[in-house]
């Protein structure tokens, strides 16, 4: 198989994605397709069948649910058996957009989809091309990312061809995605709400809704009950160290102690410094954490794509504004 890549840029292309997409996953195959955060990998959530083909194309444990992707309140309902309180407040105010709610899967999600447990992750896309598919379909998308599992996220339809394209029979191309990072996953199925991955709708931002506390950290049993917690997710093909850049002698000591060749060590900055040059690239990146966001994982994948076999990001920022930022990073460089 060698994927179609169809672009979406003009209003009949747009229509004709939809169709395509959409019969498509009603005969039970697999599609990639953009939203707003990253590239998902699409199946019918209600067909394991066609489920258990994302999981042989990823790579994918069988252990690590996946997210549902729905288009309406009435369609979240009918993922869940419990629609709380708290659920319909978030989503008031977050839908569609990059948050994952978990909470208790109703029996029409099967259990592959779950990774065999009793919760599900539902989320509302704001990607007007990933909506119009669900509603053209009429039943929910199971959708990770669209990567070999464990690897760096897609954010542009090449990224996904690159690493996917012989296995999938479609992507849709609707450009570099404008969040960049993964959504915000949030539980919902007990008592005390818990932050699984931090994400764009910050912590700050889901408590000041809820009027409490949400339970963050690394809780006994998170790795078991969410597996996007793994130590090493997200990850370049190259080694990745983040560090201060302001102690100029600590980064020499790194860089010698690497071993590595001067033009396959790449750097990720704040600003360009002179003790950067004479490697193989130094990119500045943005100290706005939005536009970070943005192009982080664009710029691991051409780090790559260049043949970097290390990778030196700057340390960003402390504070809760960087912490989905700070998570990634942390993931990608155990
Ligand atoms: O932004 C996103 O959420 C992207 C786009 C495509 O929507 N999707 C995505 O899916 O990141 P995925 O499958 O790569 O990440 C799903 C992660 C799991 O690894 C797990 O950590 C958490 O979300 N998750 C999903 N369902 C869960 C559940 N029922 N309980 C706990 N965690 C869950
Ligand atoms: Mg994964």
């Amino acid at each position: 198989m060698n994927a179609e890549v169809l672009s979406i840029q003009t209003p009949g292309e747009f229509k004709d994605a939809v169709s395509r997409a959409a019969a498509l996953l009603r005969q039970g195959q697999i599609v990639a397709l953009p939203t707003e955060t990253v590239y998902g990998l699409a199946a019918n959530a209600f067909d394991s069948d066609a489920v258990a083909k994302i999981y042989a194309a990823k790579g994918r444990p069988a252990r690590n649910p996946i997210i549902v992707h729905i288009a309406s309140f009435d369609s979240a309902r009918r993922t869940v058996a419990d629609w709380p309180e708290t659920a319909g407040r978030l989503a008031e105010k977050f839908w569609p957009g990059p948050l994952t709610m978990v909470l208790p899967r109703s029996e029409e999600i099967p259990m592959i989809v779950t990774a065999g447990g009793p919760t599900v992750g539902v989320r509302w896309p704001r990607h007007p091309f990933m909506e119009a598919v669900i509603r053209a379909c009429g039943f929910p998308l199971a959708a990770p990312r669209a990567n070999p599992s464990h690897e760096r996220s897609p954010t542009t339809a090449e990224h996904v061809a690159r690493s996917l394209g012989a296995k999938i029979p479609l992507i849709v191309n609707g450009g570099p995605t404008q969040v960049g990072i993964e959504s915000t996953v949030v539980d919902l199925s007990t008592a005390q709400p818990r932050l699984w991955r931090p994400g764009m709708i910050s912590l700050d931002a889901l408590e000041a809704v809820l009027g409490r506390r949400i339970l963050t950290g690394e809780a006994a049993g998170a790795i078991a009950r969410s597996p996007g917690q793994l130590p090493k997710h997200y990850s370049p093909r190259a080694k990745l160290i983040v560090m201060p850049f302001d102690d100029e002698a600590a980064l020499k000591a790194a860089i010698s102690q690497s071993k590595t060749d001067r033009d396959k060590i790449h750097f990720v900055a704040f600003r360009a410094r002179a003790a950067l040059e004479k490697f193989g690239q130094a990119a500045v990146i943005s100290d706005e954490p939005d536009a970070y966001a943005r192009s982080l994982y664009a710029l691991l994948h051409h780090c790559d794509a260049l043949g970097a076999e290390l990778i030196i990001v700057e340390s960003p920022p402390t504070g809760e504004a960087w912490r989905w930022i700070a998570d990634r990073l942390r993931r990608a460089a155990p």
